[in-house]
């Protein structure tokens, strides 16, 4: 097996995390990375350039003081801990929009999987051409690249199966209840917290390529919202009241993305998909409206097909599908 190299400072922000609140000696620092405990030194020098403090403790060794509170792809990678799997970050101050930086990575042909995030976008995209805003608030915008090697049909319910896993993963690391609003929102009592935007490319009868892109509200703090969105978006951290720890969770987010990727593609998540649908989904037997070109269906929301399209009972007791569109809930009675 191919041997992967970690970085050292990776290695040494490992060791310091897992023995928190307590400290690592020095010389197992350096046994750790097969170094001298001098370059064990520089290292920690680079890191505390980054935003990270250590407190020397005498005779016993080294703790972890503080660490960056923005992004910080150290940390992230020394969180994940999996050093096993072919991944590259590229975390980026500024973009347009990591979807098209990831596009431009793979066109370059940077070897997939790989992400990018990026602590503010100036061009940043949503669905139907709409701009997602981006500001650098402590929020997260990113973008996974693939290439998947699968006929375009596969790629129908590939978005919601990515949005039922954000769902859990954000369920279990924040303790708290989202739900997905077809096809692609995320929302918290209503409002909305993230939104999915997947872009593929295709060659005859295969994806070459595929960006599945997150704009995720994580830290951004309540009343800090533009006009347009006020009262209709809501960050993490605001419906749960704690900030959140925005380098641990990239690292589950990460970890979250590659494996709901992996059973997408085996096609295993079929076992699962159904039941975590029917968990998250918020519009299932509600009265919805969708817009689609010049036609707007009202009916009963009854979930969705093994294609991912929302099945909507009408008035006249018919059940039509909709393979895309705009949906909307109607005021209850
Ligand atoms: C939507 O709700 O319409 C989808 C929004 C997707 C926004 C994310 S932010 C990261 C990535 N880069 C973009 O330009 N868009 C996606």
């Amino acid at each position: 097996m191919k041997k992967i190299r970690v970085d050292p400072e990776v290695l040494i922000l490992e060791a310091l995390l897992a023995a928190e609140p307590g400290v690592v000696s020095g010389t197992v620092l350096a046994q750790r990375l097969g170094v001298s405990r001098v370059a064990v030194w520089q290292h920690m020098a680079r890191l505390r350039t980054q935003g990270f403090a250590f407190e020397a403790v005498r005779a016993r060794g080294y703790r972890l003081t503080a660490r960056p509170a923005t992004l910080n792809a150290t940390l992230i990678a020394a969180h994940r801990r999996d050093h096993t799997g072919p991944f590259s970050l590229l975390l980026l101050d500024e973009t347009d929009s990591t979807n098209d930086e990831a596009a431009r990575e793979l066109g370059a042909g940077r070897a997939a999987p790989f992400a990018v995030f990026a602590r503010r976008q100036t061009k940043g995209r949503g669905r139907l051409g709409r701009t997602w805003h981006s500001a650098d608030n402590g929020n997260v915008y990113a973008s996974f690249a693939f290439r998947p090697r699968l006929v375009p049909a596969r790629m129908q319910t590939f978005t919601l199966w990515m949005g039922v896993n954000l769902c859990e993963l954000i369920a279990n690391f924040c303790q708290a209840a989202p739900g997905l609003k077809w096809p692609n929102d995320l929302l918290f009592d209503g409002r909305k917290a993230g939104g999915m935007l997947t872009e593929a490319r295709m060659d005859a009868d295969q994806i070459r390529d595929l960006v599945f892109g997150l704009g995720l509200n994580t830290n951004s703090p309540a009343g800090h919202w533009p006009r347009e969105l006020a009262g209709r978006a809501v960050s993490l951290a605001e419906h749960t009241r704690r900030p959140l720890d925005l380098n641990r969770f990239a690292a589950a987010l990460i970890g979250r993305v590659l494996f709901a990727y992996d059973r997408f593609v085996d096609g295993t998540y079929q076992k699962t998909f159904a039941d975590l649908w029917n968990r998250y989904d918020i519009l299932r037997g509600r009265s919805v409206t969708v817009l689609q070109g010049d036609q707007r269906v009202t009916g009963e929301a009854l979930g969705i097909d093994d294609e991912g399209a929302l099945l909507l009972r009408t008035a006249k007791g018919r059940t039509e599908r909709f393979r895309a569109g705009e949906v909307t809930l109607e005021k209850s009675a």
